[in-house]
């Protein structure tokens, strides 16, 4: 009998030096940094940086990539028509998805993009990875706001990412804060070794594509609710309770229903995710800042109750989507924001899979017909 690892479970398919996940210890490590103490103490920029190039930014280093950051931080004409062709019925992902395609194609266009090896050199690869960061927060800003039938808003070169990313959303200075929460947040999104989307990359990457292949391929993988989608469910699921008073009465249906109860569980983490202790921190902030005691009631209670009853932990989408949900982003922005993340840890292992590459093509059981034949079919003489 084959061994089949559904959903390669417990898999270990590659090396990498990113970042390390330690379920034991309930560690996350980026290039050996704890990811609380870099939450704690940096900008996402500085975090983009050392996922990119192995090792914290000098303040020369720093100013450098913020200069290149708000050189390609505008939304370009052409990719903010495309974005309006796109249905406002559909989910933002989608819009998402299809700029990066275009950014992608208009930039490939500019080079000499081979159809033997498309997968460019690890310069070229960087840059490419350095205007997809700081493009993609005027794309997410852009769809939440013409989903709300609001003007795009020009971006502002006396701000630096996390605060210029709100301004481009919400067209008014955040207080300090806001952008500290939102900063934790994109730190901790940023990265997570071998997940769904970031292996999908890597799978993209492997057949000599492009970047922007594998990260518009990693983006469909994220929009699922079993992954990045999950932050959204959050909300849907407080929305659905309502209160902290009506929890048990939810929790009793939803599981009678066998329901999965959205941003709890872990393919990895079985004893809580490393990066929710910090994110919680970062929600009870703006709990207080926006004085919404409510929401950290309904919190609690549904996350206790629920440890109490299944023994599964939250994950870092359960602080997260009522996060973002208090700084004001609409609950359809939410996987969008991930993407805007994600984007620094989808990038580098994307050239870290070109860097030592090995085609992905796994094995499969096949358990269907025994060979036959087409009626009729005459072999030839
Ligand atoms: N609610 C209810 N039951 C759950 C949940 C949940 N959130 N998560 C796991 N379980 C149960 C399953 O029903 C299953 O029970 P069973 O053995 O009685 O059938 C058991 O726990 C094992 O669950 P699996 O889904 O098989 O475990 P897996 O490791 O594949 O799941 C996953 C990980 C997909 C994340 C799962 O926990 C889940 O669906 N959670 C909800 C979606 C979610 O929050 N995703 C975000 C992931 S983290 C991120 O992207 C930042």
């Amino acid at each position: 009998m084959t061994d089949i690892k559904k959903g390669l479970a417990g898999v270990v398919v590659d090396e990498t030096s990113i970042s390390k996940v330690n379920p034991d210890t309930n560690s996350l490590l980026y290039r050996g940094y704890p990811v609380q103490e870099l939450a704690a103490t940096q900008p996402f920029e500085a975090v983009a940086y050392l996922l990119w190039n192995s090792e914290l930014p000098t303040e020369e280093q720093l100013a450098e990539l913020r200069a290149a950051e708000r050189q390609h931080r505008a939304l370009p004409d052409d990719v903010k028509t495309v974005i309006d062709l796109v249905p406002l019925n559909t989910h933002p992902m989608d819009e998402v998805r299809t700029a990066v395609s275009l950014l992608g194609a208009q930039d490939l266009a500019r080079g000499s993009s081979s159809v033997l090896d498309a997968s460019g050199d690890p310069a070229q690869n960087l840059d490419r990875s350095i205007r997809l960061y700081a493009a993609l927060p005027a794309i997410v800003a852009y769809g939440q706001r013409r989903r709300r039938g609001e003007e795009l808003i020009a971006p502002r070169d006396d701000l630096d990412y996390a605060a210029n990313f709100l301004w481009m959303t919400f067209g008014e200075e955040p207080d300090d804060v806001v952008v500290d929460a939102f900063n934790r947040s994109m730190i901790l999104y940023a990265e997570h070794s071998f997940n769904a989307s970031t292996f999908t990359g890597r799978v993209v990457a492997s057949t000599l594509s492009d970047l922007y292949s594998a990260v518009t391929a990693a983006i469909g993988a994220l929009k699922g609710a079993l992954h990045g989608g999950a932050n959204e469910a959050v909300l849907h699921i407080f929305d659905e309770i309502g209160d902290a008073s009506n929890v048990s009465a939810w929790l009793d249906q939803a599981l009678a229903e066998k329901r999965k109860v959205m941003g709890f569980g872990h393919r990895v983490y079985k004893k809580g995710d490393s990066r929710v202790p910090t994110m919680e921190a970062a929600l009870g902030t703006l709990v207080e800042h926006y004085d919404r005691q409510d929401v950290a009631d309904l919190y609690n209670t549904l996350k206790d109750e629920f440890i109490a009853r299944k023994g599964i932990y939250p994950n870092l989408d359960y602080p997260s989507g009522p996060a973002y949900n208090l700084i004001g982003f609409d609950t359809l922005t939410f996987t969008p924001l991930f993407v805007a993340a994600r984007v620094t840890g989808w990038t580098t292992h994307i050239m870290e899979q070109q860097a030592s590459n090995a085609l992905i093509r796994p094995l499969s059981e096949y358990i269907g017909p025994d060979e036959r034949h087409v009626p009729g079919y005459v072999p030839d003489a």
